[in-house]
């Protein structure tokens, strides 16, 4: 059974609203816990498709998982060594995060090619080169990953790329290693610093963390901890973008470091968005004027976030002007224009990493389809600010990130519903 929703575009957003815990802070955090020797207790974990997809694979291994009201408690002690099929992996990218802690852990580990959302061509190699620099050997096997550590080779490892989940993987590795190693080319967004409190709760000493050299000492006996995810920025900013661009709004933002956002925030001041921030509450107003960008270009951490781009293309909707978008991450992360053109957005594409958006539209209600995650949650902004009905389809990618987004904005005022197809 699949759902969709539906729509009533124009109604203003008033009110307060607290993001919920980070996505791609609580999946690292989840696969880490696998290295304690006791329990670990995870505070604000959003309860999102993602999370419960890699609490289905840590199950599967042994471990056993509980939640209490908002936390969850994972005692990673049961835990063997398996090989994780094919079945278990497919949908999920990010279960990429238990090669780490279970090489680690097990000196071995064997496991499917991730699968995830279709955004672009998502090596595997960035994971492999590091954890071989740490000492592990990667034994050629029909259709898996296979690893096996010889030893942790006290050294620097240099990132293949500044990836993000490559960097929390090899964190893991190194962390349950009684070696000293330096991770360079590492990524500092702020789900890797949560990661890496976590991982120094353990019992791992950390340095660096938040910048691109990362000074990593393990330790054999990494013990369970209480530990909070950090709140999702990404949420923050789609929350503000709504408030920026549905007439009649203004809300209150808090549950995140305002902070996580400074290049998203450089760009609500290039338009002339009307917000005021704190250190953790962001005041966003509808803003009528709006003017268009020279260049909105996705960058690694702290540059503007690719995961943010597509629900930005929102505000360039209602912006006066042209706007120019140049995705450099992914190379399939624009395809959801092809949708806000069937809302009425006037919009030239390229090739897969550059677009313009002609300002401003008013956009309408159809039928439209989510290809990701964030392309999903974009649809949901059209749609606020939309006249007429719009109907969303595909809305399982939504559910993959978004702790019940349409009830969040429907208390601010929103009128969304979720119907069964
Ligand atoms: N890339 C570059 N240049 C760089 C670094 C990376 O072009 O300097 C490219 C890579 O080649 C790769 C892509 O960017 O194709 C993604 O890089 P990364 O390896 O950092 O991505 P990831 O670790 O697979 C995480 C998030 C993604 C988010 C990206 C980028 C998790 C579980 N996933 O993926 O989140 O888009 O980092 O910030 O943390 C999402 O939440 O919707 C999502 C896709």
């Amino acid at each position: 059974m699949s759902s969709k929703f539906v729509i009533h575009g124009g109604k203003p957003l008033t009110g307060s609203i607290k993001v919920s815990g980070s996505k791609n802070a609580a999946l690292p955090c989840i696969a880490a816990t696998i290295l304690g020797n006791t329990p670990s207790t995870l505070q604000n974990v959003p309860k999102i498709d993602d999370v419960f997809k890699m609490l289905e694979i840590l199950e599967y291994l042994g471990a056993k998982v509980d939640w209490q009201k908002d936390n969850l408690i994972i005692d990673p002690r049961p835990i063997i060594s398996k090989i994780l099929p094919h079945s278990l992996v497919e949908s999920l990218r990010a279960s990429i995060l238990f090669l780490g802690p279970l090489l680690s852990r097990f000196g071995e580990v064997k496991m499917a090619f991730p699968g995830g959302c279709v955004i672009g061509k998502r090596s595997v190699r960035a994971h492999i080169n590091a954890l071989r620099d740490m000492g592990a050997e990667a034994i050629e096997t029909q259709g898996l990953l296979h690893l096996k550590l010889k030893k942790n080779i006290p050294t620097k490892i240099i990132m293949w790329e500044i990836s993000v989940t490559a960097t929390e993987n090899i964190l893991m590795a190194c962390a349950n290693q009684n070696d000293k190693n330096l991770i360079s080319l590492a990524a500092s967004e702020p789900h890797v610093q949560n990661l890496c409190q976590m991982l120094s709760k353990m019992g791992a000493k950390i340095k660096g963390a938040g910048t691109s050299s990362i000074n990593i000492q393990g330790c054999k006996a990494l013990k369970g901890v209480t530990h909070k995810v950090t709140g999702d920025y990404l949420e923050m900013g789609l929350f503000a973008i709504a408030a920026a661009t549905v007439p009649g709004s203004k809300l209150e933002i808090t549950g995140v470091e305002t902070d996580h956002l400074d290049s998203f925030w450089n760009k609500f001041r290039e338009a002339g968005v009307k917000f005021k921030l704190e250190k953790c509450k962001a005041t966003v107003e509808y803003t009528k004027k709006l003017t268009s960008f020279s260049k909105l270009d996705t960058r690694i951490y702290p540059g503007f976030p690719t995961d943010l781009q597509a629900p930005f293309s929102i505000l360039m909707t209602q912006s006066h002007g042209v706007s120019r978008i140049f995705e450099t991450l992914f190379e399939s992360r624009l395809n959801y224009l092809y949708e806000l053109e069937k809302m009425g957005a006037k919009i030239e594409i390229y090739n897969p990493h550059q677009a313009l958006v002609i300002g401003p539209t008013q956009l309408h209600g159809t039928n439209v389809e989510s290809c990701d995650l964030r392309a999903g949650a974009t649809l949901v902004l059209a749609g606020l600010i939309a006249r007429g009905q719009t109907h969303v389809f595909n809305i399982n990618y939504i559910d993959r990130g978004h702790e019940k987004l349409e009830e969040k904005l429907n208390k601010l005022g929103a009128d969304i519903e979720r119907r069964e197809i």
